[in-house]
This record gives structure tokens, sequence and C-alpha cells, in this order.
């Protein structure tokens, strides 16, 4: 499976993309990691694993569409057929949704339809729930909105910060992550099914 990984900081879930792929348990190549910030801690990464960055100012650009237009040529050129975006913090157009509908997925550290948007982890803490989590989805147009692909539970405790119960759902991103883009590559998991209308006649 040709993959693009899509990030815009630390990268630990690109890292451990990475690690999968090295140690055999994901059959992928990693065709290109996309960057939105050239100084982040990711394009260090990609360096040392040896995987083609391209990173870009949207600043330097006329529109999202005009950057996007610029990707989607290189993933086509690649011939990427699935887009992982992991920790990439940008609203992603119809440019790239529509291309890759049914084939770009995203990571949250919540259980979706909960918490959607910046900063999970604290609405999930002030929002007082006691279980919270981490979803892989499909994406579509919205904001962390496509179709569920998996998730996992993490117990809230009383005494949880922002960053205890983040040490918490960061290394099961890293466990989940790579495991589900083995599964689609499998065809464990079908895209396909997935990204068709869950109800009948608009029930
Ligand atoms: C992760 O928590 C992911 O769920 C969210 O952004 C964060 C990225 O972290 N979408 P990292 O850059 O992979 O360390």
């Amino acid at each position: 499976l040709r993959i693009a990984v899509f990030a815009s900081g630390s990268g630990s879930n690109f890292q451990a993309i990475v690690n999968a792929v090295q140690e055999g348990r994901l059959d992928a190549r990693i065709e290109l990691l996309v960057c939105d910030r050239p100084q982040a801690e990711v394009v260090e990464r990609a360096q040392k694993a040896g995987v083609p960055a391209h990173t870009f100012k949207p600043k330097d650009y006329a529109s999202r569409e005009a950057y996007e237009q610029e990707i989607l040529a290189l993933l086509q050129e690649k011939g990427v057929e699935l887009v992982v975006l992991a920790g990439y913090m940008r609203i992603i157009t119809s440019v790239l949704v529509d291309a890759y509908w049914g084939r770009m997925i995203n990571i949250h550290p919540s259980l979706l339809p909960s918490f959607p948007g910046l900063h999970a982890v604290r609405q999930a803490l002030e929002h007082g729930v006691k279980i919270t989590g981490v979803t892989v989805h499909l994406v579509d147009g919205g904001l962390d909105s496509g179709p569920v692909l998996a998730q996992r539970a993490v117990n809230v405790e009383p005494d949880d910060t922002e960053q205890s119960l983040s040490e918490k759902i960061h290394p099961i991103e890293h466990v989940l992550y790579p495991q589900v883009i083995q599964a689609i590559a499998e065809g464990a998991i079908d895209l396909k099914q997935a990204a068709q209308p869950k109800t009948k006649d608009g029930m």
C-alpha cells in the first residue's frame, strides 16, 4: 500500500508508522510526508527515516486550494493510494477531499462524535466524562466528522490532568494507527463499504 502522511507537529504518530513499516508489522510504503510547518520536528523524523518531505508555508499561496492542487499533483505522481492525516492542523478543502474521498483517514484523541476540533483531551476533562479515547475515521468535508473506522477507550481517573490523560492516549494512538493502516492494506477494513451511507432510505 502506497501511503502519504500529513503532519504539522512533533510527528510521534508519523514515527509510529515508520517504526511499524521498518519492523515489518505494516505492509506499506511511505511515499511522502506533507508538512505545512517547515520547522516542525516531524520533518527531521522524515529525514532520518529516508522519507521524502514536501514542506510548504500556507501564506506563500493565494488560497488553500492553490497549495492543495500542488499536493494533489505530488500524490498522483507518486501513486499514493491512502492519505494518512497524523496531527495535520489544517482544514482540508474539496480539492483533496473529493480526490481522496474514502481513501483519506485521520486520528483524533477522543471518542468521536464527542469532542471534535482542537484540544479534544481538555474538552473531555472539562465535560467530566469518565471514558474518552481515540478514533480513526474517514475524512469528509467536516471537522473530525467522517465515518468511524476504529476506536479505543481510555478511562478518565478523578485526578487526571490534560497532560496525564494525553500521556495515556498517545501510546494507544501509536499502536492503533499502524494496526488500522495494516487492516486497510490487508482488506480487513473495507474502505469502500465504510464510505457508504449507513442508513437505508435516509431513515
Ligand atoms: C495526536 O494526538 C492526534 O490524535 C491528533 O494530533 C496529535 C498528533 O500528535 N490529531 P503527533 O504529532 O503525532 O505527536
